[in-house]
């Protein structure tokens, strides 16, 4: 293993620190102890005069060691080797490149200047994983940028490039070249001209107060019961009022609570999942696939436009085939409208949507799938029709392409028996919108190959999506374990519970929606049409259905709307639609407080969750979690419903299940046989059974 820390001689008596900590640059403790060395080395070195510090590898630093989180944390601390430092004697100018994100930004903001290669990208993403920075950046970085702005950066986590960075302040320079030169020569030219580099902590950007209350105030509204985004506002407003020491002091008091509060454990939780996720069971990890140089998409409705502007966004020429061609027209004009969109809320550049634009082509013939190394089926849900389509896709496709279907119930393998390729098939179901939706499920069929699998995990990569790989059955894992949540929000209905009641237990836990607001924008008459095929009935949906309530696009459905607003609003006629339906039925009515609607939404989907693993339709617990935070906006600080039934423990939700199977006489309400062996020993979804020696 090499030093993780290098020091070399370069000219003017500039000493070069060269952080080498392979992938990543990771802070981790070998890595701080090192340069906390080479730091007093050079202090004490009369040769040196100045010092860079730069990185190896493809990065500066990815920050702090998140493996080191939650035990015991070994000196020198972060914020020891930037006091260091900063009380050194002696300029100490960070070289960026690649990445500068978290504890490496925050190292990067203790030095005296920063000069960064083009295109870096400088973050800190903490409150991502539900915590601050804790390395003084939520004192250091209001003093460089003002309070403003650095509010946008810690609150929302989002990097930012070199070229805003130095806009902002954020960088005294962005320079072509080797950065470790760069930085060198900015050093020598300033220590030749005799020019002060002043730290941040000596340093007040000026700030507005009012403009930063209104931040703060929108932070808070956004983030509601979110406890990092909060602490972040709140330690921003501190370094505009305390002095740097007590503001430090301040700071680590927030980090310490966040860190070891439930909120940040389940984010963290949710970054090794998706990590965890990318790896495929059975898989040699060094398979590689092949390029993707051309991509066909089957069908240009809500999905296939959509799809294919996942392909252009990543940079892959994409042919959209549509036998209708007013379809056709319109899936063209719709992927137009949605770049154009994006244009004018200053998220796109003109030209690049230009690029985009000319990426896509459309075509009549099925024949222009021709070429394509990947072709994704998204026409009408319609196993006969999906059949047809996949045998002509056989017969046009170039052999080794990769085949999918975006079917999101329909059996990937009698899709696989239409061609004479079955080990190149697979699911791909992207989520509505689907150039939004960062959720990839890879269905996996019976005879697709692991090369197969392999591929569709790189694509999902390549379209800037989360890949999980899922097995084959009915709705997959995210519809399957959302249905039973929509049996049960139905039955509420039914039990006398209002939709605005029910939707508004799930806003309070951190949906985005409830469940029959998603309803409404999704269309009531897509939900009905995927019920009647699996000869399900909803008599409250279906009575809604029946007067022409279909949602938003007829004003009305679970709610109405003011003409052209999006705005839900309780509906009287609604209610007593429900009464009537009810009374028909003879569902005796009652009240529902909010912890039993909750927990008759969640559970039931925990329930089928846990059903999903035991079948094995879901290689991992913890990929459960992934897929319901980028499907349908499971709050991520909740950490995915596996994590939840843990938390709640697990004999808790089998013998809430119990009582609610009894309530309802609902039987896919009693315990799943999984939940109940895990409970009766005192395991949990995501660790299983306990080892010897280990108590729950
Ligand atoms: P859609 O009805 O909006 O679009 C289907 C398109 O396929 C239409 O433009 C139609 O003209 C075209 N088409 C039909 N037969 C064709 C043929 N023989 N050759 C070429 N094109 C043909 O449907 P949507 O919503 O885009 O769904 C497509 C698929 O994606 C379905 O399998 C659906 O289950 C799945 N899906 C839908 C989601 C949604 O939220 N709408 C989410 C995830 C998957």
């Amino acid at each position: 293993m090499s030093e993780p820390v290098r020091m070399r001689m370069a000219a003017d008596g500039i000493a070069v620190l060269t952080l080498d900590n392979p992938p990543v640059n990771t802070l981790a403790t070998p890595l701080r102890t090192a340069l906390d060395a080479a730091l007093r080395r050079c202090g004490a070195d009369p040769a040196v005069r100045g010092i860079v510090l730069a990185s190896a590898g493809r990065m500066f630093s990815a920050g702090a060691e998140m493996r080191e989180f939650g035990k015991p944390r070994v000196p020198p601390l972060l914020r020891d080797v930037i006091e260091l430092i900063e009380t050194l004697g002696k300029p100490v100018v960070a070289a960026l490149h690649g990445r500068a994100l978290g504890g490496g930004l925050e190292l990067a903001l203790g030095c005296h200047a920063r000069v960064a290669a083009p295109g870096t990208l400088l973050g800190l993403p903490e409150v991502k994983r539900g915590i601050l920075p804790g390395g003084g950046g939520t004192q250091r970085l209001p003093r460089l940028v003002g309070a403003e702005a650095a509010l946008r950066m810690i609150g929302g986590g989002e990097p930012v490039t070199a070229e805003a960075a130095l806009e902002m302040g954020l960088v005294e320079a962005v320079a072509e070249g080797d950065p470790a030169d760069a930085a060198c020569r900015f050093l020598a030219a300033a220590l030749a001209e005799g020019r002060p580099l002043p730290l941040a902590r000596d340093r007040t950007a000026p700030h507005d107060p009012q403009a930063l209350a209104a931040s703060i105030a929108e932070v808070r509204k956004r983030a509601r019961g979110q406890a990092a985004p909060q602490a972040c506002a709140e330690a921003v407003r501190l370094a505009t009022e305390l002095p740097l020491e007590e503001g430090l002091a301040r700071e680590r008091a927030l980090f310490q609570e966040l860190v070891e509060g439930e909120q940040s454990r389940a984010l963290r939780h949710l970054f090794f999942a998706e990590r965890e996720a990318q790896k495929v069971a059975g898989l040699p990890a060094d398979i590689a696939p092949p390029p993707v140089r051309r991509a066909a998409v089957i069908g240009a409705g809500t999905m296939g436009g959509g799809i294919a502007m996942c392909f252009a966004n990543a940079g892959i020429p994409v042919t959209v085939i549509d036998m209708d061609a007013a379809a056709l027209q319109r899936g063209l004009d719709r992927c137009a409208q949605n770049w154009q969109r994006t244009v004018q809320g200053g998220r796109l550049d003109q030209a690049e949507m230009d690029r985009r634009r000319a990426l896509l082509s459309g075509s009549t013939d099925l024949a222009a799938l021709a070429g394509a190394d990947v072709v994704v089926e998204a026409v009408f849900e319609d196993m006969a029709l999906k059949q047809r389509i996949f045998a002509e896709i056989d017969r046009l496709a170039d052999t080794g392409a990769l085949l999918a279907s975006n079917t999101s119930t329909l059996d990937i393998d009698r899709m696989a028996a239409a061609t004479a390729r079955p080990g190149d098939v697979l699911g791909l179901h992207f989520f509505s919108p689907a150039n939004v939706m960062k959720l990839l499920e890879i269905v996996r069929g019976k005879a697709t190959s692991g090369m197969s699998l392999a591929r569709g995990v790189a694509l999902g990569g390549l379209l800037g999506k989360v890949p999980v790989v899922v097995g084959n059955c009915d709705g997959f894992v995210a519809n399957r374990m959302t249905g039973r949540r929509g049996a049960q929000a139905e039955r509420l209905l039914q039990e006398g519970a209002l939709p605005q009641q029910v939707d508004a237990t799930m806003t309070e836990f951190g949906y985005p929606m409830g469940p029959f607001a998603v309803g409404d924008l999704a269309g009531l008459d897509i939900g009905a049409a995927a019920r009647r095929r699996r000869g399900a009935v909803f008599p409250v949906a279906d009575a809604l259905v029946a007067a022409g309530r279909l949602g938003q696009k007829t004003g009305r459905g679970y709610y109405r709307y003011a003409e052209g607003s999006r705005k839900a609003e309780p509906d009287p006629e609604v209610a007593a639609l429900i009464a009537h339906v009810a009374a028909e039925l003879g569902v005796p009515q009652r009240s529902h407080d909010a912890t039993e609607i909750r927990e008759r939404l969640i559970l039931p989907m925990v329930n089928e969750g846990a059903r999903v693993l035991e079948e094995g339709i879901a290689a991992r617990a913890s990929d459960i979690d992934v897929i319901f935070v980028h499907a349908f906006g499971w709050p991520a600080w909740r950490g995915g419903p596996m994590f939840w039934a843990d938390g709640l423990g697990l004999a808790t939700v089998r013998d809430r299940l119990a009582h609610y199977a009894a309530l309802t006489g609902d039987e896919t309400l009693q315990p799943a046989p999984l939940i109940q062996r895990l409970a009766a020993v005192g395991g949990s979804l995501l660790g299983g059974v306990p080892r010897a020696g280990e108590t729950a």
